[in-house]
C-alpha cells in the first residue's frame, strides 16, 4: 500500500514536471515486478536494505563503468569477444562462490596486465569487496528497484552516490569520457550549468548516459533538477 502511494506520488511529480516540456516522452520506471523480496527500497542512497548484492543497481553499473567504456568490453568493441554490459557476459568470467573467478584475477593483477589497464585507475577495495561478496552469494541476477527519495536533495546524500555508481569510472581524471571529469560537486555542477549533462541523462538528443547502461528512472533524473533548482547544496 505504501509502495502504491509512493508510486502515485511519483507519477504526479513526473506529470507536473513534464507538462512544461510536452515533447519529451514520459517514461515511468516501475522497476521489476517480478521482484517480491521486499528488500529493495531502503536507505537514502542506492544501497538496498538487505545484505544481498543487487546485480542491476550495484554490480552492473560498476562493471560498465570500469570495463565497458568504448574500445573495451562494450557491446560494439567486445574486446576479446567479451561484452560486459549484460549479466550473461559478466557471468562468463565468474564462477559462483569461487574466489578464483577470472573477473577477480583480472582486476587484482599488478602491473600492465591489470584490468582495467593502466593508466586507468584500478578498482578500489570497496568495489573489489562488493564483487567478491556478490560471487560469494552465488553471483545471481538479483534485480532491485532503484531507491528514490527526492526530499532535501544534497550532493553528498543524493547526487554523489549516483555519480559514483553510474558515471565516475568513465569520467575520472585517468579516464575522461568526452573529456569530462565528474569527480566532485563543482565539476558535476558546472556540467549541469554549462554542459549537456541533463540532456545526456534524459536521453533527449545528446550522447545517452550512462553510456552502455539503462536510462535513469525519472525520479533519479529529477534529483539532479531539484539539486540545481535548490542552488546545488553540498
Ligand atoms: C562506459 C563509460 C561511460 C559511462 C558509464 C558514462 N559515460 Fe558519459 N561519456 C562517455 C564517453 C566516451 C563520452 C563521449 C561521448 C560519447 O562517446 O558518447 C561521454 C560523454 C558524456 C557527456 C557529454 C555528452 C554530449 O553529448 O556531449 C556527458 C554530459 C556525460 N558523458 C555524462 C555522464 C553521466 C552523468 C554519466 C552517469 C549517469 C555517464 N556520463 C556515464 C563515457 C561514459
Amino acid at each position: 500500500m505504501r509502495k502504491l502511494a509512493i508510486f502515485a506520488f511519483l507519477i504526479t511529480i513526473s506529470l507536473a514536471l513534464y507538462t512544461s516540456c510536452k515533447h519529451e516522452p514520459t517514461q515511468i520506471y516501475t522497476g521489476n515486478p517480478a521482484d517480491t523480496t521486499g528488500n529493495n527500497n531502503g536507505g537514502n542512497n542506492n544501497t538496498p536494505k538487505s545484505d544481498s548484492v543487487c546485480f542491476n543497481t550495484q554490480v552492473l553499473p560498476l562493471i560498465i563503468n570500469n570495463c565497458a567504456m568504448s574500445g573495451c568490453h562494450d557491446k560494439i568493441t567486445r574486446e576479446e569477444g567479451l561484452d560486459l554490459t549484460t549479466y550473461s557476459g559478466i557471468r562468463s568470467i565468474v564462477t559462483p562462490y569461487s574466489m578464483n573467478s577470472e573477473l577477480l584475477k583480472e582486476i587484482q593483477r599488478t602491473g600492465s596486465k591489470r584490468m582495467p589497464p593502466p593508466p586507468m585507475a584500478a578498482l578500489d577495495t570497496a568495489a573489489i569487496n562488493l564483487l567478491k561478496k556478490w560471487i560469494n552469494q552465488g553471483a545471481t541476477n538479483k534485480i532491485c528497484i532503484d531507491d528514490c527519495d527526492t526530499s532535501s536533495v544534497k550532493y553528498s546524500t543524493h547526487i554523489a552516490p549516483l555519480i559514483n555508481t553510474y558515471c565516475k569510472g568513465c569520467h575520472q581524471t585517468s579516464s575522461q569520457g568526452g573529456g569530462i571529469v565528474l569527480e566532485n560537486a563543482s565539476q558535476v555542477q558546472s556540467q549541469i550549468v554549462n554542459g549537456k549533462f541533463l540532456c545526456s541523462i534524459k536521453w533527449t538528443g545528446c550522447s545517452n548516459m550512462p553510456k552502455g547502461g539503462s536510462k535513469f528512472s525519472n525520479c533519479n533524473i529529477r534529483k539532479f533538477e531539484i539539486w540545481q533548482n535548490a542552488g546545488f547544496p553540498q
